[in-house]
């Protein structure tokens, strides 16, 4: 038997189907979003699941989001918390924002989640200044040029023991290129490469291949 790419494909599907199926309610927030002229970039249902098992894993009450879209990913996160838990996300574009918050009201976790509509760096500053109690998770999904910045601002708002994600970071092996001179791969290799010094974090980045394009995500917690 060869495994190819139409192999990881059915791998993922045969990995959804027994522990990440999407319930109508995913299913119909990815219609709206489709329907709405959303580009499909949405994380797959098995890297919700993952996100959920992480979550879980720091006991996550507070979890900040950067790059709602349409808030696919934001009602993964959203469901690995009690009742007391709280969600900010975050989403540079009005239209966007506003279609997440129908889909969070959809999904019924509107009480836990705020969309903030905003650019990241400047909404990341003003929670800063906000003194907020520490983020027990964060996950980044926001534009990739300042993933370096977001990162850092990430651990500055968290606490030990905090969970950080970075998805697309590997890019379809792009960021093999040090010579690239797309915007999004020297994003993303900007915090790959700080991640090899960094001391704050004990991170790995696990790489991806399924029903996404091959790519790979940062999994950092916070020391
Ligand atoms: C892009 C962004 C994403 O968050 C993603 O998961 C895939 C692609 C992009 O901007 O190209
Ligand atoms: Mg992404």
């Amino acid at each position: 038997m060869s495994v190819n790419e139409e192999t990881f494909r059915q791998v993922d599907e045969y990995i959804g189907d027994l522990l990440a199926n999407e319930d109508n309610i995913l299913q119909g927030i990815l219609a709206n979003n489709k329907a709405a002229g959303l580009e499909p970039i949405h994380i797959s249902p098995i890297q919700g699941k993952l996100l959920q098992v992480l979550a879980r894993t720091c006991g996550a009450k507070r979890i900040l989001e950067l790059g709602t879209h349409g808030g696919y990913s934001t009602v993964w996160l959203a469901r690995a918390m009690s009742e007391e838990g709280q969600l900010i996300t975050i989403e540079a574009d009005a239209e966007n924002a506003e279609l997440a918050e129908n889909n969070i009201a959809f999904a019924g976790v509107a009480d836990k989640v705020s969309v903030r509509q905003g650019k990241a760096l400047d909404v990341l500053q003003a929670l800063a200044a906000e003194n907020l109690p520490p983020f027990d998770m964060v996950f980044i999904d926001a534009d990739k040029p300042p993933y370096k910045e977001y990162f850092e601002l990430a651990v500055k708002l968290s606490r030990p023991g905090a969970i950080i994600v970075a998805d697309n970071v590997i890019r379809e092996g792009k960021v093999l290129d040090i010579n690239s001179t797309d915007e999004k791969v020297k994003g993303v290799q900007r915090l790959n490469k700080m991640l090899q010094s960094y001391e704050k974090v004990t991170a790995i980045i696990l790489p991806t291949l399924g029903v996404k394009e091959y790519d790979g995500m940062v999994v950092a917690v916070v020391n």
